[in-house]
């Protein structure tokens, strides 16, 4: 890793470091976007598995580029494709030459195996995730990645960095291959025991990254890599990460009450609404300078605070794109938000939550939020009403009662309500959410005894 990081620094060395900020605002919204988690393709492929001539083709190249990489590996298929990288499977050749206290699964078979069967395991195949790393990421970007997977290498369900490796402008990160699921087979069937296994798997996962004040930026599906039989996952792709604090300038929502709306009273916008203007008016030339703000993430997964610009973006983040992964197993729709931009990402949103909670988030932040759209209610709708909209179950039974969710679904809506909250300041944390009894029942064993008070981070 040492060595990686050197060839990766005289790296950044050579090549000038692109900078966010320097950027067009255009430029920055197709970096930062991360892919769509329907274009995206992640699957777990058996070894024996027979691959497609493109897939083989693909391998051969990477094998020609990257000198040296067969001798250590050996490429089995492609697994994935996101943004920024390409993932290939690969049986670790070298396994036995090397510390692999990276290899979880090794402990504990070899915890409980003979000396005879452990003599065999050693013989068997490792494989690992040789994430391929496109080389038009920047080298601080590719930097920033490894660097942070560094930090979070003894973090329970992260999924941690064995190596990484460059040759010429071509960075690999080596990690353990995780076998999983793709979310798209199971969304639809999952119950809500099956909910409370994953979501205790994901927020161990962000509790033990949020200890380290690291913001993932980009939970979803695709990056959290989830293995329904084995009720475990591990949290994947630190592309998009940092620390948090990075570039933060006062945003409102960090100031008391008062001052904030001392502010609000003060603003242009007030005094256009003082001069009796039905619509703010807009000055024609406007002073002021342009708002920046990291918005990096994937559409419909951004928290309010993100689309609305905010600059001081902290961990919770995160727990509202946690929430969106929850209201899509609830209502069996994905992606369920499909926004094109954040404008209308924010309408989506105000579709729930309506034109009320929308206009007090946004001036939480110092943003004014107007719109003439006459569909959106003042109060949005509930979230039960739209699950049962979603899973079409709106209406009365066959006795004329209503229709309502089932016990155990409303007590995943009350849960759902704590993560969707749009006040960061309100919203759950990964902590908080790992005591919440829709989590805690997850612990339960089949004598309905609850082990809730193990602590988590090792
Ligand atoms: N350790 C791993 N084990 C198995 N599959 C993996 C692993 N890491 C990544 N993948 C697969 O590759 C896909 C892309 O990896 P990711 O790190 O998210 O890259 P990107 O930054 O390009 O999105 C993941 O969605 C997953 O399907
Ligand atoms: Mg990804």
């Amino acid at each position: 890793m040492a060595k990686a990081r050197a060839a990766l620094q005289r790296t950044a060395e050579a090549m000038p470091i692109h900078r966010d900020e320097d950027m067009e605002e255009d430029a920055e919204q197709t970096l930062d976007e991360s892919a769509d988690p329907l274009e995206e393709s992640g699957r777990t492929a058996d070894s024996d598995e027979e691959i497609e001539e493109s897939v083989a083709e693909d391998i051969a190249r990477f094998e020609e580029s990257f000198s040296g990489i067969n001798k250590r590996y050996r490429l089995i298929n492609r697994i994935g494709e996101g943004t920024f990288s390409t993932v290939y499977k690969a049986e670790d050749l070298e396994y036995n030459n090397f510390n692999n206290s990276w290899d979880i699964d090794e402990h504990s078979n070899r915890k409980w195996a003979s000396p005879g069967q452990r003599r065999r395991t050693s013989k068997r195949p490792h494989y690992v995730a040789i994430k391929k790393i496109y080389v038009t990421s920047s080298p601080g970007r590719i930097l920033n990645e490894l660097d942070l997977l560094h930090d979070l290498k003894n973090s329970e369900e992260v999924c941690p960095l064995i190596t990484a490796f460059r040759h010429m402008d071509q960075v690999v990160a080596v990690l353990p291959y995780f076998q999983h699921r793709d979310f798209r087979e199971y969304y639809r069937d999952m119950r809500i025991s099956d909910m409370r296994l994953y979501f205790k798997s994901l927020f161990i996962a962000l509790k033990s990254v949020h200890a380290k004040h690291i913001l993932h930026r980009d939970i979803k599906p695709t990056n959290f890599l989830y293995n329904p039989e084995q009720a475990r996952g591990v949290l994947v792709d630190f592309g998009l990460a940092e620390r948090e604090g990075t570039d933060w300038h006062q945003c409102d929502c960090t100031l008391p009450s008062e001052e904030r709306r001392s502010r609000i009273a003060h603003s242009h916008y007030a005094q256009t609404q003082q001069a009796g203007h039905q619509v703010s008016a807009y000055p024609k030339n406007d002073v002021r300078s342009s708002r920046r703000a990291n918005r990096a993430g994937t559409r419909g997964f951004r928290a309010p605070e993100v689309l609305l610009k905010c600059t001081q973006q902290n961990t919770s983040i995160d727990m509202w794109s946690a929430g969106v992964i929850l209201l899509t197993l609830l209502s069996r729709r994905f992606p369920f938000f499909h926004s094109a931009d954040d404008i209308d990402a924010l309408l989506e949103i105000t579709t729930i939550f309506g034109r009320k909670k929308m206009k007090e988030t946004s001036l939480l932040h110092g943003q004014i939020f107007e719109t003439n759209i006459p569909s959106y209610s003042e109060n949005g709708h509930s979230l039960e009403k739209i699950i049962l909209w979603c899973t079409s179950r709106s209406g009365k039974d066959s006795t004329g009662a209503k229709i309502e969710l089932e016990d155990d679904e409303k007590e995943a809506v009350e849960f759902l309500y704590r993560l969707l909250e749009c006040d960061p300041t309100k919203r759950i944390t990964a902590e908080e959410a790992l005591r919440h009894p829709f989590i805690t029942k997850a612990f339960e064993d089949e004598d309905g005894t609850s082990d809730v008070d193990i602590d988590f981070v090792g």
